[in-house]
């Protein structure tokens, strides 16, 4: 029987410029290999640094021989090597691939190959939630032999090793060997990369999108679990034509949003391979979605040209209607929902406990100006979860990506919007900016913690929530952090204040960070990002 097509990803194995190209030179079977991915590699892989890294070459020492055939040291290794390539392959993203080459190995190291190789793989696809099928053509096909010889001669040029494993950082060969003891502080970008934090973030576009696309990037992981586990694409193929509709609100002009919509696809795509639906039958219509003041022509200037969707621009306030009843399969919106519809009437009322005199935040008010938000982002939440819950298709899923602060504590996000409200009143004292400027002004955004946010959709009871995790960001440093609060906060700050104050005031904010103890008093928590994933009721209650 004629072998099943390979099965590709569609994204293209490009060099990404703005990730550290760490090439991991391995073999599968050998025990120092597999000690290394197990420990300090999967320890690395867990913090921020998997948003960064390109990794695995799986050869090792394995030789072309002249009749062309690959021979290997272990039994099985040949196989199991070409096993991870078509992982890697059909899995670029890290986050993808690592996990399952993980669990073949751990596998391999707790039952041995008793039952074949061929159940390593099978076991762990199956409960990591992978589909096998694909892994298995693609290494019964030309394409797993392909991937294979090309990892060989990549190791053959790159580095020819003393050990099993090695490891290059961006072209150059780390000089010691990886071993399990010091490998954990290789790994760590501090330690030895010796990049400044500029270089984590994406060259060509503003920070304030380098930040958030490290977001996006770990979202999809956990976007992926829920499509594979929660979307009923069989149910989308009942229809025809079969269209699947996704939505992303708050799009901005670009370019996290073409990402954002190709990963859906793409895992959409991988969900339909897995259940053996014609994919030639299926097309995806994308809404860009974002306020009537967005650029919207410059995002549709920035479209891939490669796009795989239909694409159109819904303007208007996702607080509202924008859709038809049930015509969306899945919604995604990434840091929109912090942007209040208003900012609360009594911050601004002189007679209210709430007026929130001399500050721009929260932060140190009295209890009442915090309550005020607290209760504007729950309206804004609840029209928007009602307005969602009417568009979407009953079991249809919302994904989002959030800021939020933790609970309770010392959030280094809160304390410096407190320090630029101070900014703000020194400028008063100098006589450059009116105090009832100040007074009348309030930073319309909010950061739920999670269990807030939780409550907030079981009190909706349109959802449930299918996935919901807190995603650390790294910390960036002061200089950078100051060009991604600006970039979020420069349109409403100027609209208020004027376009002349706006050099001073950042340059300022970013000595008295420095000055601050927020710089380096450890007790101040990060700000995360909340990635939740949601399922609409099958049935609503409440409409
Ligand atoms: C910080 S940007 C995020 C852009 C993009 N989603 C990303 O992750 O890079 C927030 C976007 O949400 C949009 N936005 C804010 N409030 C909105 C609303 N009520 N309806 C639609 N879009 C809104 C803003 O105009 C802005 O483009």
């Amino acid at each position: 029987m004629k072998p099943a097509p390979p099965f590709h990803s569609q994204k293209k194995a490009v060099a990404n410029p703005e990730k550290v190209s760490v090439s991991l030179y391995y073999e599968t079977l050998c025990p120092y290999c597999r000690n290394f991915i197990l420990d300090p590699l999967a320890k690395a892989i867990k913090t921020d640094l998997m948003t960064i890294l390109d990794l695995q070459v799986p050869w090792g020492n394995a030789m072309i021989l002249p009749d062309s055939t690959v021979s290997c040291q272990h039994r099985d290794e040949c196989y199991l090597n070409s096993i991870h390539a078509c992982v890697i392959d059909i899995w670029p993203d890290v986050i993808m691939h690592f996990n399952l080459i993980q669990c073949i190995e751990e596998q391999s190291s707790a039952m041995g190959l008793g039952n074949g190789a061929e159940a390593l793989y099978n076991v762990c696809a199956e409960q990591l939630g992978f589909p096998a099928k694909p892994i298995k053509d693609c290494h019964e096909s030309a394409r797993g032999r392909e991937l294979l010889l090309q990892y060989g001669s990549r190791t053959d040029v790159s580095i020819r090793l003393t050990d099993m494993s090695s490891g290059v950082v961006n072209g150059n060969p780390l000089l010691e060997s990886m071993s399990a003891s010091h490998t954990e502080a290789n790994l760590c970008p501090q330690h030895v990369f010796h990049i400044p934090p500029a270089q984590f973030l994406r060259k060509g576009h503003s920070t304030q999108f380098a930040l958030q696309k490290i977001g996006v990037d770990k979202a999809k992981g956990i976007i992926f679990e829920t499509i594979f586990e929660k979307l009923d694409i069989k149910q989308i193929f009942s229809s025809s034509p079969t269209i699947f509709r996704t939505a992303d609100l708050g799009c901005a002009a670009g370019p996290n949003t073409f990402l954002a919509v190709e990963n859906i696809v793409e895992l959409v795509k991988l969900k339909c391979q897995f259940h053996g639906l014609d994919l030639d039958s299926l097309e995806f219509q994308v809404f860009f979605n974002d306020l009537v003041s967005n650029d919207f022509n410059k995002l549709f200037k920035n479209l891939p040209g490669d796009k795989e969707y239909y694409a159109s621009g819904v303007p208007g306030s996702f607080h509202g209607r924008l859709f038809p009843p049930a015509s969306l399969h899945f919604a995604y919106s990434s840091y929109a929902l912090a942007n209040l519809l208003k900012v609360p009437d009594e911050l601004q009322d002189t007679v209210s406990p709430a007026w929130n005199k001399g500050k721009v935040y929260f932060t140190n008010s009295p209890k009442e100006v915090a309550e005020a938000y607290t209760m504007q982002f729950a309206k804004d939440l609840e029209s928007f979860l009602k307005a969602r819950a009417l568009e979407l298709v009953p079991g249809g899923l919302m994904a989002f990506l959030l800021t939020s602060v933790p609970p309770d504590t010392k959030c280094a996000l809160t304390a410096v919007l407190d320090l630029l409200g101070s900014i703000l009143m020194d400028l008063v004292n100098m006589g450059k900016v009116s105090e009832e400027k100040v007074d009348s002004f309030n930073l319309p955004l909010y950061f739920p913690n999670p269990i807030e946010f939780k409550d907030l959709i079981a009190k909706n009871g349109s959802f449930t929530i299918e996935r919901m995790h807190a995603l650390e960001l790294p910390c960036p440093e002061v200089g950078e952090g100051v060009m991604h609060i600006r970039a979020i906060l420069e349109e409403p700050i100027k609209e208020h204040f004027g376009a002349q104050i706006m050099e001073s005031l950042f340059n300022q904010l970013q000595n008295k960070i420095a000055e601050n103890s927020v710089a380096f008093d450890l007790s101040y928590k990060r700000a995360f990002v909340l990635c939740a994933v949601l399922k609409r009721k099958m049935y609503l209650e409440n409409v």
